[in-house]
């Protein structure tokens, strides 16, 4: 078990640089089981997410190799065997290997995903988008088995914009006969940059980063060279960061029109904010104004950085109300905030946020990912001693935190317990 001691109130200057998207790297290594050949992929994160998602080739046979940033995947000699529920459910993004499996094979046999319990997260969409193109689909508990004679491209509209059934409908489409469509598909940048990666490989996508995706099939997917885009949720978080505790705190290596969403919002409540080609530097307002945010898919704001926004809300001045729409349970933060000293109210899919108010530093327990980036950036603000606890959740998404944090003054330690 692992935790995190933060010693809150200390000014945070200087840069710090983001990594490769988690969100796009999960999806690009079982991506890349599409090829025929070696495919390599820059700007890989080091989290755990991807140590799991490497388990998996490993355990197909895939030949995995890293130098520096770049990772190398020869699938070339893959065996095409049930993946285990336990190495299935270490992560959410597993279910893209079911996908890839069955566009290069038409047959998989994988159990349900993992992921974080932030609400239901059924698959159902992608179970469609896999009927649609011809595919037979059998449940048995948690297990599925999945065939198709062939794969015949076809429509396939989604009820709700999801990223995972966008990202496998496409995978599983890739290489079908004709011409598949998928209509309210998801607009997430990591999206675009799947669709990159395989028409790097020979496939043919149009549309990605739209609600309307066309793929025409094709036989043969080959070699190629990608590069994780920067990870518009980390940066987003430090940015967070800035707006509690920055003096002038630079966040590079960014695309800054991804996280457009959160600098509006920012600006609404008056964190001083300036602009680069690729960085954004922040610092803590002396004085904020109460916004009223509600998550949506891109590009509306991240649901993602809902957690971790609350923290800045607890400074407005006034009533705040945040609403998710996304998930049903992603609120389980908001305990351990009141616990430290704000006042926060649930109300069904809102809070409502009373601020500004004293943030204390307490014992709490990262009960997901983002839930841990949220009691981070609240012990970064906090008087005294905040211990996280749980925080294997965190550190499967977040590369370095605790060195990118101390570089820029932040008083943090991972503690092995
Ligand atoms: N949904 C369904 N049926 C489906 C698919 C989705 O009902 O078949 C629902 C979900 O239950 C959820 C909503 O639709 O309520 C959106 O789900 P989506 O499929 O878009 O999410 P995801 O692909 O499972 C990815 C990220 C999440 C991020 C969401 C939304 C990965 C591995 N995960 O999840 O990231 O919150 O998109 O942007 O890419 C995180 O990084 O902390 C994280 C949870």
């Amino acid at each position: 078990m692992k935790r995190i001691r933060i010693e809150g109130q200390h000014k945070l200057q200087g840069t710090i640089r983001i990594s490769g998207a988690k969100n796009s790297a999960v999806a690009l290594v079982p991506a890349s089981l599409l090829s025929d050949e070696i495919v390599k992929i820059d700007n890989i994160p080091n989290i755990s997410d991807i140590d799991a998602l490497n388990e998996i080739l490993a355990y197909l046979g895939a030949k995995v190799s890293r130098e520096g940033s770049v990772m190398s995947i020869d699938s070339s000699s893959i065996v095409n065997k049930e993946i285990p529920e336990d190495i299935s459910k270490k992560l959410r993004a597993s279910y893209y290997f079911m996908s890839s499996l069955l566009g290069k094979y038409k047959h998989v046999e994988m159990y349900f995903p993992g992921g974080c319990a932030i609400g239901a997260r059924p698959i159902d969409q992608t179970l469609k988008g896999y009927r649609a193109l011809g595919a037979t689909v059998q449940e048995e508990g948690n297990k599925y088995t999945i065939d198709a004679k062939e794969l015949i491209g076809a429509e396939v509209y989604l009820d709700m914009p999801s990223v995972g059934a966008t990202i496998n409908t496409i995978l599983v489409a890739v290489k079908a006969k004709g011409e598949t469509v998928i209509e309210n598909a998801a607009k997430e940048p990591e999206i675009v940059n799947v669709a990159t990666f395989l028409n790097n490989m020979g496939a043919k996508i149009t549309g990605a980063g739209t609600s309307t995706i066309r793929i025409t099939g094709v036989d043969y997917l080959g070699s190629c060279f990608m590069e994780v885009i920067p990870d518009r949720i980390e940066a987003g978080t430090y940015v967070l960061a800035g707006a509690l505790m920055g003096e002038n705190l630079r966040v590079e290596n960014i695309i800054p029109e991804h996280i457009d969403s959160l600098l509006s919002k920012l600006r609404e409540m008056g964190v001083p904010i300036q602009e680069e080609r690729d960085a954004v530097v922040v610092s803590a307002a002396m004085k904020l104004n109460k916004v009223n945010v509600k998550t949506q898919g891109y590009p509306g704001f991240a649901t993602d950085l809902q957690q971790p926004l609350t923290v800045l809300l607890t400074q407005c001045m006034g009533e705040s109300i945040l609403e998710e729409t996304i998930y049903e349970n992603r609120f389980q933060n908001v305990p351990y905030l009141n616990d430290m000293g704000a006042n926060i109210q649930i109300d069904g899919k809102k809070i409502h946020i009373y601020g500004p108010t004293t943030l204390v530093g307490k014992e709490v327990q990262a009960t997901d990912l983002r839930a841990g980036a949220c009691l981070v950036l609240a012990g970064l603000k906090a008087e005294g001693t905040t211990v996280i606890d749980n925080v294997e959740h965190l550190l499967r998404g977040y590369e370095n935190l605790i060195e990118k944090l101390t570089n820029v003054g932040a008083k943090i330690e991972l503690e092995e317990i």
